[in-house]
């Protein structure tokens, strides 16, 4: 630390009186490989928007004088890590799901100006004392793979390990709505219906939230959507229930559910070529005079945009990628009737049900980095030994309130 900046701080966040000057720092910090497009995100002017709906959460800032030079944020929730056969002398033995105490580190910003510093590694280890003093188990972080900076300082210096790498899907809203296969229905689920469904079928999963009802029930979570063929029993009229529903699905289904970060924070891509732009604009202007040619327009991203995100995508039968298809569909014309620019999903790289989810690849990050620690060695492993060590699962459950 050079002398002539003096000590560097690190606090909890408040508020009243950091919320414009962490803004500020927010703003210098691009995030993307540096010469290309960036994303930019507003965090409409409420830094703790990222965490707030997570059961646990801190933010921290660096400060040196009067000036803040740094922060992040982190969670703290309870998680599936793996599973276990149930044992029981009667029944056939069933998977059930194992938990972990997990935290997650996110928003991690120093300026520009004080960079190489070891304000980065100051805000880590505080924040994983607060992670530890809550009893986390593991901690692990997202970060772009080729993000240099965040991959050396965690896994060089903060003892992380390179764990899964998911995708991030990312498809534009069109001007013009799209048509669904006529053969599929899309049936709307209640809260209570999409979390028996939820804890029957997916807990097993890894990443799975054992507060799935406090996700469901977040009024962030525009709806939970079922597809099933039409002419299957199962209309919205005769939903009998998830139980009855599950012990007698249709030939094939699908699940997914719809958060809106449009309230949470918006972002921009800035760095695009005048060029580019234009021939956005100009597909945009096409789509929207003549709809029904149904052209793939690209929507205005180089002024702030919000965006959906699908969550808890699962489903199964012969057709399944086809119901994905239509909810994928359907998830698209909600987020055009509310304005938004893309419809955004992350699932894992072996996910069977991603060939059905529709994205440009151009805007979609083919393998999002998740590094992960094991933050103390004094845990019992019960059955599932060290969760870092483990090989990935077919899905991964990606939480909506972590993005
Ligand atoms: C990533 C970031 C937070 C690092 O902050 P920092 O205060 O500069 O990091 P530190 O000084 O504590 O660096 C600790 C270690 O990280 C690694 N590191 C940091 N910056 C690096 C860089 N530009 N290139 C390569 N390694 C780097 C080094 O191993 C460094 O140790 P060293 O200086 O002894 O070699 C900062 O670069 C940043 O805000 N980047 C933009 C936002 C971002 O990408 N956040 C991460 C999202 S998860």
């Amino acid at each position: 630390m050079g002398e002539e900046y003096g000590e560097v701080i690190v606090r909890e966040f408040d508020p009243n009186r950091d919320t414009e000057r962490v803004e500020a720092v927010e703003r210098m910090c691009e995030v993307g490989p540096s010469g290309k497009l960036s994303l930019f995100t507003d965090l409409l002017g409420d830094p703790i928007c990222r965490v707030r709906h997570s059961p646990s959460f801190l933010m921290l800032v660096a400060e040196i004088g009067e000036e803040i030079v740094g922060m992040t944020r982190g969670c703290i929730k309870i998680v599936t890590c793996g599973k276990k056969l149930s044992r029981s002398i009667n029944a056939t033995p069933k998977p059930l799901p194992v938990y972990t105490k997990l935290a997650y580190l996110l928003g991690l910003r120093v300026s520009p100006s004080h960079r190489r510093m070891g304000i980065g590694m100051k805000l880590v280890k505080k924040m994983e004392e607060w992670f530890r003093d809550n009893g986390a188990e593991y901690s692990y972080i997202a970060t772009e793979n080729d993000n240099l900076a965040s991959v050396n300082l965690f896994t060089d210096k903060c003892g992380y390990s390179k764990f899964r790498t998911p995708s991030i899907l990312v498809n534009p809203v069109f001007a013009h709505r799209l048509s669904l296969p006529r053969d599929v229905i899309i049936l709307r689920l209640s809260p209570s219906d999409a979390e028996t469904l939820y804890r029957r079928r997916f807990a097993t999963t890894e990443f799975f939230p054992r507060d799935i009802d406090s996700v469901l029930r977040n009024e962030l979570t525009l709806g939970t959507f079922l597809a099933v063929p039409r002419g299957s029993r199962y209309t919205q009229h005769t939903w009998p229930g998830s139980i009855p529903f599950l012990a007698d699905p249709p030939g094939s289904w699908a699940v997914v559910s719809v958060w809106n970060c449009k309230e949470v924070f918006t972002l921009e891509v800035r760095g695009a070529s005048r060029v580019r732009r234009t021939l956005a604009k100009t597909t945009r202007m096409v789509d929207r005079a003549l709809p029904f040619l149904g052209l793939p327009s690209v929507p205005n991203f180089f002024r702030p945009f919000g965006f959906h995100f699908m969550y808890g995508l699962g489903g199964e039968g012969g057709e399944v990628v086809k119901m994905v298809r239509a909810l994928c569909g359907h998830a698209h014309n909600l987020a055009k009737e509310r304005g938004c620019g893309v419809v955004v999903t992350e699932v894992s790289r072996r996910e069977p049900l991603r060939l059905g989810v529709p994205h440009w690849k151009r805007l979609s990050c083919a393998e999002d980095l998740w590094c992960i620690k094991r933050l103390g060695e004094d845990y019992s492993d019960g059955s599932v030994g060290d969760w870092t060590k483990s090989p990935p699962g077919l899905s991964i459950f990606v939480d909506p309130r972590e993005l």
